[in-house]
C-alpha cells in the first residue's frame, strides 16, 4: 500500500501538476476539486496527507481543515498542509489555526512540496497505535537482533518486525539503532541528519522519561525512533560514555522499558563491551543469519559466547533470514551443521526488500500483503505471542 495523498483544489491545472509530481514520487493520489468533497473523502478514505487549497467554492480551505480536525478525534490525525496563494502573515496564521500543519505559498516548485510532505511525514502524522506515554503499564520487553554476519538482513528484520508489532499488534514500539558507526535506520527510513540521537540520550546526565521522549523521533510507520550518531566519530562519544559508566546504558534502557511494550535494538557484528552490554539487557536475542558458510562457522562461535555469559537456552533464538534463497545449503543441512534448530525464518524476496529500501518506505508500510511482509509478521506475532504468554503468567 503505498502512501495516500489527497488533493483538495478546484484548479484543474494545479490538480494535474501536482497528480502527476505526486504519482513521480510513487504516491497514490485522489483529487476532490471543492472543500465540501474534500472533508467527506478526507473522513471515508483517510489518507495519510492532505494537500488542501484555501480558496474554493463550497467550502473555503479553512472550514474544510476544521470540520476535519473536528471529526477525527478520537481516530488519529492526519497531516494537512495549506497551499496558500500569498506570502501573507495572516492568512498562514489562519490556516495553521484551523488546523493545518504546515503551509506552503503558491507558485512553488514540486521539489519544495515533496520535502514538505516527507517532513510532515516524518514527523509521524500517521496514527500511532498507542502512544508511548501513555500511563498503562507497558510489556517493556528488549529485544535484540545481532547479525551473524554483516549484510543478513538484520536492520530489514528489526524494522519490518518493529512496524507490525506496532501496526498489527498495537504494541507500542521504539527501535533504537545501536549499530554506532554506520547505522542504517535514517536511510531506511527516509530520515534527515538533522534528527536527535542516541548520542543526545548518552550524554544527558539527568535523562529522564520526558526527556528520553525528546530525543526519540516518530515514524510514519507507527514506531519510535533513537537514532545512531549522526557519524562515525560521533560514535565513540558512546562508547567512551558507556565505558565510564554503564548505568547511562541500563538507565536508557529502563526508560525505553517504561515507555514501549517493545524495544528493539539493531546491532552490529563484535563482541565488544557495548554489544556485552546490549545482551546482558536484552531479555531475547535474535540471531540473524543466513545459510551460508560463513554464518555456519560464526553462528556456534555466537552460541558459545552466549553459554559462556551464563544465558539461558531461550534467550537466544536464530533466525534464519532468505530461508528460501539457494545457497546450497537448506534449512535441515543448517540444522545439523549447527546441532541445533532455527527458531524462526524469513523468506528470501529481493525485490520486495530492495525496492523498499530505495524508496524509504519499509515493505511492512507500503506493502502490508506481499509474501515478505507476511513472513516477518508471522514471526512478530510468534514473538509478541511469546512475550505476551509471559506477561500475563507473570501476573498471575
Ligand atoms: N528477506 C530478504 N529477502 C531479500 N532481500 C533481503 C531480505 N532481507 C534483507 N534483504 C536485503 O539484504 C540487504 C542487506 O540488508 P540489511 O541492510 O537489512 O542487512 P544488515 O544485516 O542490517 O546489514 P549491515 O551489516 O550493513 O548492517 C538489503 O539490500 C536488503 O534489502
Ligand atoms: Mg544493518
Amino acid at each position: 500500500m503505498a502512501t495516500r495523498v489527497l488533493v483538495v483544489d478546484d484548479d484543474l491545472n494545479i490538480q494535474r501538476v501536482l497528480v502527476f509530481a505526486l504519482k513521480q514520487e510513487g504516491y497514490e493520489v485522489t483529487v476532490a476539486s471543492d472543500g465540501a468533497a474534500g472533508v467527506e473523502m478526507a473522513l471515508d478514505a483517510r489518507p495519510d496527507l492532505i494537500l488542501m487549497d484555501v480558496a474554493m467554492p463550497k467550502l473555503d480551505g479553512y472550514a474544510a481543515t476544521q470540520q476535519i480536525r473536528a471529526a477525527e478525534k478520537g481516530v488519529g490525525r492526519v497531516p494537512i498542509i495549506m497551499l496558500t496563494s500569498e506570502a501573507d502573515v495572516e492568512q498562514r496564521v489562519r490556516g495553521l489555526r484551523a488546523g493545518a500543519d504546515d503551509d506552503i505559498v503558491k507558485p512553488f516548485h514540486p521539489l519544495e512540496l515533496m520535502a514538505r510532505i516527507k517532513a510532515l511525514l516524518a514527523q509521524g502524522g500517521a496514527p500511532s497505535p498507542a502512544k508511548p506515554g501513555s500511563d498503562a503499564p507497558t510489556l517493556g520487553k528488549l529485544c535484540a537482533f545481532y547479525p551473524a554476519k554483516g549484510g543478513v538482513g538484520t536492520t530489514t528484520i528489526a524494522i519490518n518486525t518493529a512496524i507490525a508489532l506496532a501496526r498489527e499488534m498495537q504494541r507500542r514500539t521504539a527501535l533504537i539503532d545501536a549499530n554506532l558507526q554506520f547505522g542504517d535506520l535514517r536511510v531506511f527510513l527516509d530520515l534527515g541528519l538533522d534528527t536527535p540521537s542516541i548520542v543526545s540520550a548518552i550524554s544527558e546526565p539527568d535523562l529522564d522519561l520526558d526527556l528520553f521522549r525528546t530525543m526519540t523521533v516518530s515514524h510514519r510507520s507507527g514506531i519510535e525512533l533513537l537514532l545512531a550518531p549522526p557519524t562515525p566519530a560521533a560514535a565513540d562519544i558512546v562508547v567512551e560514555r558507556q565505558r565510564q559508566s554503564p548505568t547511562v546504558i541500563s538507565n536508557m534502557l529502563g526508560l525505553a522499558r517504561r515507555l514501549y511494550d517493545y524495544t528493539l535494538v539493531d546491532m552490529s557484528q563484535g563482541i565488544d563491551d557495548f554489544n556485552l552490554q546490549l545482551f546482558d539487557e536484552a531479555d531475547v536475542i535474535f540471531v540473524v543469519m543466513t545459510a551460508d558458510l560463513s554464518c555456519l562457522k560464526n553462528v556456534p562461535l555466537v552460541l558459545e559466547t552466549m553459554v559462556s555469559l551464563g544465558y539461558e537456552q531461550g534467550k537466544v533464538q536464530l533466525v534464519l533470514n532468505r530461508s528460501n534463497a539457494y545457497t546450497g545449503i537448506n534449512v535441515s543441512n543448517a540444522e545439523s551443521a549447527l546441532g541445533r534448530k532455527i527458531d524462526y525464518q524469513i523468506i528470501n524476496e529481493y525485490r520486495g526488500a530492495i525496492s523498499a529500501l530505495n524508496s524509504g518506505e519499509p515493505f511492512m508500510s507500503s506493502r502490508a500483503d506481499a509474501p515478505l511482509s507476511k513472513s516477518v509478521l508471522s514471526f512478530a506475532r510468534s514473538l509478541d505471542k511469546a512475550f505476551a504468554t509471559d506477561a500475563v503468567h507473570a501476573r498471575a
